[in-house]
Parts: structure tokens; sequence; C-alpha cells
């Protein structure tokens, strides 16, 4: 059973618990900027890593996340007043600073100074790509804000959904480590269907449909780990080779092709169980078509609480009369993929799973995060956390001679695009 308890070790996010510590060693998404689109408008309650928080943006433009329940009797922040220096409480008027400063307290005679004292918590946040940012663990173990190259993009180069998921921040990103799944999951049944990855820009799809058993590789990288999914190609003596790179705590460069936009996807641990995936779409060298990515994805949703009418308790409105059209009877990958997320419960008990070689990054995962979890205790560097990184990563997916190292597919995709420059590429 240690497996299991293991297992639940990575899953638990709350204050005081070893991966909520771990996770709070980097930046997370909290919200996105769309929750908070003026200066001085209402706050936002954001529950992050099990912990009931508001953010707001104060009527001088500048970001604070504070504990929602005020320091002195516990009414909501998120009802107060946005003003000037901080948010001010509706019941007794005391007033709270983005750095958990209580600056007044009316309702107290003036020498009255134990508020002075008290420290409300408070997070630093940080806004790029459309997302605010938070961290939340020690002051002086705070890295530097990792530079993704996709958040300086605007759109029409730049799409960021997000979607609420009732399981597990973990039994989502495990999805994320799975590059065998979507040529059942994923799968279309018919050709004029499998057009529509195409539409949202992502033709290389169509090649991993060729073989279901990729040969997975696992490889330990300054950011956290690199996973390809090896098959064959229907070209002779060719390889199709795809490249997931995975940057701490749990962000992905999602495997596409030559000129194909690029997927990050991270993470938002709600608590323990419930989870927001962020889906970012982006392609610096063309404008993205924002309607094949949200029908092909179906993950358009809106706030405050971006939940798909998908869920659950509707199967996820699976349609059986279309299951000989599209494996699953779903439409939309990432409602596909919260589809069985979410019908394991929220968090499954890994004692009844049974894992095979296509797990095999599964495996390789939850065994670097337990590591990690040691580093973390023994004071040891942690990735994607050294000053000298550029964070400039992608997935990779292409075609490669049968002879060469998988390693080698980077540099042959980026050959091919140099090769055949964007504007001639179909
Ligand atoms: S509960 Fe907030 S000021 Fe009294
Ligand atoms: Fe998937």
């Amino acid at each position: 059973m240690a497996a299991q308890d293991d297992y639940m070790t990575l899953t638990r996010v709350g204050p005081g618990t070893p991966m909520g510590a771990l996770l709070r060693r980097y930046w997370i998404p909290a919200a996105m900027s769309e929750q908070m689109p003026e200066a001085g408008g209402a706050p936002v309650r954001v529950r992050l890593l099990g912990e009931n928080l508001v953010a707001f943006r104060d009527p001088e433009g500048a970001l604070g996340l504070v504990k929602e329940h005020c320091p002195h009797r516990g009414a909501s922040l998120a009802y107060g007043r946005n003003e000037v220096g901080g948010l001010r409480c509706l019941y007794h008027g005391w007033k709270i600073n983005a750095q958990g400063s209580v600056i007044e307290t009316p309702a107290e005679p003036p020498e009255s100074t134990f508020a002075k004292r008290i420290c409300h918590p408070s997070y630093p946040l940080h806004e790029a790509g459309g997302i605010i940012w938070a961290y939340m663990g020690p002051p002086e173990h705070m890295p530097r804000f990792p530079r993704f190259p996709w958040l300086d993009l605007k759109p029409p180069h730049l799409l960021v959904a997000k979607i609420y998921q009732a399981t597990n921040y973990l039994q989502g990103y495990e999805g994320d480590l799975d590059p065998a799944h979507p040529n059942f999951l994923h799968r279309d049944l018919d050709v004029e269907e499998n057009a529509s990855w195409g539409g949202a820009g992502w033709n290389s799809v169509l090649q991993l449909m060729n073989d279901s058993t990729p040969q997975i590789h696992c490889e330990e990288t300054p950011y956290l780990f690199r996973v390809a999914a090896v098959r064959r190609s229907r070209a002779h003596n060719m390889k199709y080779v795809r490249i997931f790179e995975h940057c701490a705590p749990f962000y992905s460069y999602i495997a596409s092709g030559p000129h194909e936009m690029q997927l990050f996807k991270a993470w938002h641990p709600i608590d323990d169980n419930s989870c927001y995936t962020f889906y970012i779409h982006f392609d610096p060298h063309k404008p993205i078509d924002a309607a094949a990515a949200y029908r092909n994805w179906g993950h358009r949703t809106s706030p405050p609480d971006y939940r798909p009418a998908q869920n659950i308790e509707n199967m996820h409105l699976q349609d059986r009369a279309r299951m000989h059209r599209n494996f699953s009877g779903i439409d939309g990958a990432a409602l596909q993929d919260i589809a069985m997320q979410e019908s394991m419960g929220a968090v499954y008990d890994r004692s009844e799973e049974h894992l095979g070689i296509s797990d095999k990054a599964v495996i390789f995962y939850r065994r670097l995060a337990l590591r990690l979890l040691r580093d973390m205790e023994e004071g040891k560097p942690l990735p994607g956390q050294d000053s000298e990184l550029d964070f400039i990563q992608r997935g990779a997916a292409c075609d490669i001679p049968d002879d060469r190292p998988w390693q080698e597919a980077l540099r042959w995709q980026e050959q091919y695009e140099r090769a055949h420059p964007a504007s001639s590429a179909a």
C-alpha cells in the first residue's frame, strides 16, 4: 500500500503538506486577467492550493492577493470596498492592504494599536500572458518569474482557455504525461472528422493514429523532464517522434508539428479535489483560428466559475449515436480528457490500478516528484529555478530517420521549418 500512500502525498496541496510546499515554491496561475478587467473593480474570490483568497486590482491598477476572510471577525473581503491602498471590509470598516497589513480599524479607539501587529496572509502576483500568477511560498525562496516565450504574445497569436475539472490536479496532469491515450480517446473515426484537428492547426495528430503502441522515453531536464513517444511512420525508413517538454511544477509543451500552433498547459490546483486547466494556444507567426481551437478542444467557458456544461452528472453529454464517427461520443479533446479523469472520481485509489508499459511517463513522473519532495526537504536545488535558465522550450512532432536518436526530433523539426518557411506551408 506504500504506492498509494506516496500517491496521496503527491495529491495533497494544502498548507503544511509536502506537495503543497513544493508547489508553493513556483509561480502558478491564480486567475485570468479577464476576471479583473478594471482598476478598482470587483474583487475576485480565488481558491488556490486549498486556501480561500481574494484577488483585486486596486483603483491605481496594482494587484493584490490576500486571505479572503477579514482578520477582524471573518467577513469575506470579496464583498469589500476596493479603495486606494487596500480592501475595506464592509462589516466594521477595517482596511487591509496588498501586503496583508491592517492599515485602518475605524471602529477601534484611535489609541488602539493591536491591529498593527496582525499579519494577514497575502501573496505577490505577477500578470503576464493574460494570466495572473501567484507565488505562495516563503519569500526567501521566491524564484525569478519564468519567462515563458509565449508570455508577450497577444491575441490573435495567443488564446488562453480556462476550464474547471472536478478532480485532483495530478489526475489531470497525468493525462499530459500519457502519450498513448490519444489513439483511443481523441480518435475520430472518419476521415472527414479527422480534419477537425487540421482545422485547429494540428495536422500532426493524424500521424500518431498510425501506431497505437508508441515506445515511450523519459529523461530528466533542468526544467523537469522530457517525454518522447516514438511511433512507426507511414514514410519509409522513418519514425514519428512526438516530444513533450515538462517544466516544474506542472507545465507542459504538448507535442506539435512544424509550423503548427503550440500548446502550453498549466494547472491551478483549487484544492485536493478540484482544479482548473489552462490551455495556452500560441503561434508567433500566424493568427490562431480561435473558433477552430474552441471547437476542437471544447474548452470554451466563461467567468466566474469556468465550468463546462459537460460534467459527471450528465456523463459529459456523451452521445452514443456518434460513436461510429468519434471514438468517445464526446466532442472536444479537452472534454474527452476531463470525462475520463472525472470518471475516476476526484482522487482515485491507485492501489486498484495496473500500470503497463504505456504508463512509463506517469511512473517516471511520480518517482521524480517524490524525489523532489526529498530534495526540497534537504535544501537541494529544484528544477526550473536555476536563474541561468532561459525557458526557451517547445514540443515537437515530426518524422526523423529510423536510425537517428529521438532526442534529435526538435532539431529535425527546426531544420524542416527553416527549409519550408511558414508562408509556403499548407
Ligand atoms: S469583520 Fe471585517 S471589519 Fe469586522
Ligand atoms: Fe488527452
